[in-house]
């Protein structure tokens, strides 16, 4: 299969173009199926004013919009949402803090074509429910729009490799938003990963461990309870990227090394199916979602690398247990982790707190030092999404590469597929498609630097509790 398509007020501020321009790659090597060449590395046009149509405006999409009006040269453009509600609550959020009207796409399926067909979009933000990513991605670079899409990116092995030739023969960036690399303490040790601090890194691990099982079942939580659906239907680790982005960024996963073949095992489900039992004999909605094939509680995948390395991901969303993303690097120097607490040690013994706080000043790199401050400001994740949408911004208006690629977006993504295939054959090995065909090679680091830097906006809260409420 693998080788079967062979913010501080009004801030603007500008760092010195010295610092680490990786340059802008990806007219080395032509495909045949993409036909636009390699897109790691690619610069696009830069876009003085960025027109963003965002389209899914429940839990998660309203705190995008609202995060996007902070940063200097973005406008609102378009909304979408197929519940009207949605779409007049944002609408109004964003006229309440005196932007401009955005156009309205709401109340029919397929209400997005139409806002992706507009003339005046250039990034089409997506934060809907996992099986309309690809499809609304890809009609997105079809219509010319760069795409920014929520995780996973894709949940099959064809929709992987379709946003990928997508991405490649549209030349449009396809962006998987994943928030979790730009939270501190990771996007400090990509940093110090990058800068060999850990020696060769030989081994990491991340996961996605966070009881949800009270919001799965929750009637006013998931549109239409779609994410319980998927646990009650799919045995593999759904949700990958969030462990797994940062550990591939800190390895220089599709850009040095590629993971080569996976193994997965799943536990049984020992608490879903109760969970719905306990519920239908209080409630009849709940009866359909008895005697379902639940995935199991804990999945384990085992990746390893072409040049030998190894990554172990877990996913466990149903178990009475704290949260954990692990973050773990284990390298030839040096150890860090994240979860349960934050550890780094050079040997036996961990540092002192002293000394951890001197490797924070020494080694958070730019965009943290420069906008850090305003990131926990506006929130998001304590931050981390607010990086996120900036770093976007700022590739897109000065032309530089994207963070996270076609290739990261469907390599993170292709774990779901490939674990479910590997646990149906009682854990056998799967071998992992390598979607830069052969230009992990020679791919360029991701970049910590800022080639130029836009600013920030103060934007008047028409909500005096500054808060969203929009469901
Ligand atoms: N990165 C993160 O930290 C993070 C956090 C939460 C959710 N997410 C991701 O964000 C996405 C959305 O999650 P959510 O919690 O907001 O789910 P949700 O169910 O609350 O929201 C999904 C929205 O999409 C809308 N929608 C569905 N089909 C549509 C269509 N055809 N046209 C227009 N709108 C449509 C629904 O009406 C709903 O408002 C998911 O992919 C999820 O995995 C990411």
């Amino acid at each position: 299969m693998n080788n079967r398509r062979d913010f501080l007020k009004n801030m603007t501020f500008a760092i010195g173009t010295g610092g680490l321009l990786a340059g802008c790659s990806g007219s080395n090597t032509l495909n045949l199926r993409g036909g636009g060449g390699n897109m790691s590395g690619y610069c696009a046009p830069k876009i003085p004013a960025v027109r963003i149509g965002f389209v899914g405006l429940g839990m998660r999409g309203p705190g995008a919009v609202e995060r996007m009006m902070y940063i200097e040269g973005v406008q609102i453009t378009a909304i979408c949402d197929k519940i009207k509600s949605r779409t007049e609550s944002v609408e109004k959020m964003v006229t309440g803090r005196g932007f401009p009207k955005p156009a309205v796409y709401t109340d029919s399926e397929d209400a997005w074509k139409q806002m992706c067909q507009r003339d005046d979009l250039d990034l089409i933000y997506i934060a809907t429910p996992w099986h309309l990513h690809t499809p609304m991605a890809v009609y997105a670079m079809e219509n010319g729009k760069h795409a920014a899409t929520e995780v996973p990116a894709a949940t099959t092995l064809e929709e992987c490799w379709q946003l990928v030739e997508t991405s490649e023969r549209t030349r449009k960036h396809c962006v998987i938003l994943e928030n979790c690399c730009y939270d501190f303490f990771e996007i400090m040790t990509l940093n110090m990963a990058q800068q060999g601090v850990f020696g060769d890194l030989i081994h990491g691990e991340g996961a996605y461990i966070h009881n949800l099982v009270d919001l799965k079942f929750s009637k006013d939580g998931y549109m239409d309870m779609w994410r319980l659906k998927q646990n009650a239907s799919r045995n593999g680790n759904l949700y990958p990227t969030h462990g797994l982005g940062p550990i591939c960024q800190c390895m220089g996963i599709n850009r040095g090394d590629r993971m080569d073949y996976l193994t997965c095992m799943a536990s049984n489900d020992f608490t879903m199916n109760a969970e719905a039992e306990r519920r239908a004999a209080q409630d009849s909605f709940y009866q359909p979602y008895v005697g379902k094939p639940y995935r199991g509680n804990m999945n384990t995948t085992l990746v390893r690398t072409a040049r030998g390395r190894t990554i172990l991901i877990q996913h466990d969303v149903s178990s009475p247990r704290p949260y954990s993303r692990i973050h773990l690097l284990s390298g030839t120097k040096g150890f860090a982790q994240k979860w349960p607490q934050t550890h780094i040690s050079f040997g036996h013994t961990e540092v002192s707190d002293e000394e951890m706080k001197q490797l924070g000043e020494k080694y958070s790199p730019p965009i943290v030092t420069k906008i850090g401050e305003m990131a926990k400001k506006v929130g998001g994740h304590g931050g981390m999404d607010f990086l996120m949408d900036w770093s976007l911004i700022n590739s897109l208006r000065n032309g530089l590469a994207v963070d996270m690629d076609c290739y990261d977006a469907a390599l993170w993504s292709c774990i779901t597929p490939l674990s479910i295939k590997s646990i149906a054959r009682r854990s056998n090995s799967v071998d992992v498609p390598d979607f830069t065909r052969g230009n992990w090679k020679t791919n360029k680091p991701v970049t910590l630097e800022l080639a130029a830097a836009i600013g920030v906006r103060d934007v008047q809260k028409a909500d005096p509790s500054g808060q969203l409420n929009v469901k």
